[in-house]
C-alpha cells in the first residue's frame, strides 16, 4: 500500500482536545520506561521532545528523570495550549516551545537526548526529522524516536484502529486511520536513517503498530 499524507501540524482544536483525551498512558509510559532503561543519561539532562503534542510525555519524562530539563517543541498551538493545562501545579521542568520543524531555535548539539513519538508519519518529507535529530544531538547523546509504521492494506489499518482504539472518539480514530495511512515502512525508515547519516541506527518493530529507532549518536 502507497503512503497517503495527513495535515502535517494537528492545529484543529477538536483534533487536538480529541487526542489530548485519548487513552496513549500505556503508550507512552513505556515509551519512557525504555528510554531510561537502555540509555542512563546524565543527572542534569537537557532533553529535547519533537512534535511533543499536549506534552505527556515529556511530563512523564520529567518525573522518571528528576532533576533533568525537558524542551518540548510543537507547531500547534491548541496542543501547547493543551500542554501548558496538564502542566499547571508540575515542577517547572517541562518548557514548552511553539515551532516547526525544521525552523527550531535551538543551537546545534545542544541536548544529551533528542526524543520523537509520532511525529515522523506527518511529515511530507521525513529528511526533516533526521536532519533535525542529528544537528541537535550532541555527540553520544540519545536518539529514541518512535512512530507507527504503515499496515499492508486499508483493511489492516481499520483493524488496527478498531482493536486499539475501538472505544475512542470518531475524530480521534478517523485522525488514528490516517496515521497508519501516513506512516512509512520500518524498511523506509531504515533507508532514511542511512540517507541521514544515522545508518549506524538500527530501526526496530516493537509491537503491532510501533516501530523504534533507540541508540546513541
Ligand atoms: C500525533 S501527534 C504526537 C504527539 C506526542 N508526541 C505524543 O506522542 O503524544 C504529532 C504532533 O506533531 C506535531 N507536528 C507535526 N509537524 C510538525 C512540525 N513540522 N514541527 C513541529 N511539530 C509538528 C503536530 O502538531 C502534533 O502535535
Amino acid at each position: 500500500m502507497d503512503r497517503v499524507l495527513e495535515p502535517e501540524v494537528m492545529a484543529d482544536p477538536r483534533q487536538a482536545l480529541a487526542y489530548a483525551r485519548a487513552d496513549f498512558g500505556e503508550v507512552n509510559q513505556r515509551f519512557v520506561d525504555e528510554l531510561v532503561a537502555r540509555h542512563p543519561m546524565p543527572a542534569h539532562a537537557r532533553v529535547v521532545d519533537l512534535g511533543c503534542g499536549p506534552a505527556d510525555i515529556p511530563i512523564r519524562l520529567a518525573a522518571a528523570l528528576p532533576r533533568s530539563q525537558i524542551v518540548a517543541v510543537d507547531a500547534s498551538i491548541p496542543m501547547l495550549a493543551l500542554g501548558l493545562e496538564a502542566l499547571r501545579q508540575r515542577p517547572p521542568r517541562v518548557s514548552l516551545i511553539c515551532a516547526r520543524l525544521p525552523h527550531l531555535p535551538f543551537a546545534d548539539r545542544g541536548f544529551d537526548a533528542v526524543i520523537s513519538n509520532s511525529l515522523l508519519h506527518h511529515l511530507p518529507e521525513p529528511a526533516v526529522l533526521w536532519r533535525d535529530v542529528a544537528r541537535l544531538v550532541r555527540p553520544g547523546g540519545v536518539v529514541h524516536v518512535m512512530d507507527l509504521f504503515r499496515p499492508r492494506s486499508v483493511n489492516e489499518a481499520r483493524d488496527i484502529v478498531e482493536a486499539a482504539a475501538g472505544d475512542e472518539d470518531q475524530v480521534l480514530r478517523d485522525d488514528f486511520f490516517n496515521s497508519l495511512l501516513a506512516a512509512f515502512t520500518p524498511e523506509e525508515v531504515q533507508h532514511q536513517l542511512a540517507e541521514g547519516g544515522l545508518g549506524h541506527l538500527a530501526c526496530a518493530v516493537v509491537s503491532e503498530r510501533h516501530l523504534l529507532v533507540s541508540g546513541r549518536r
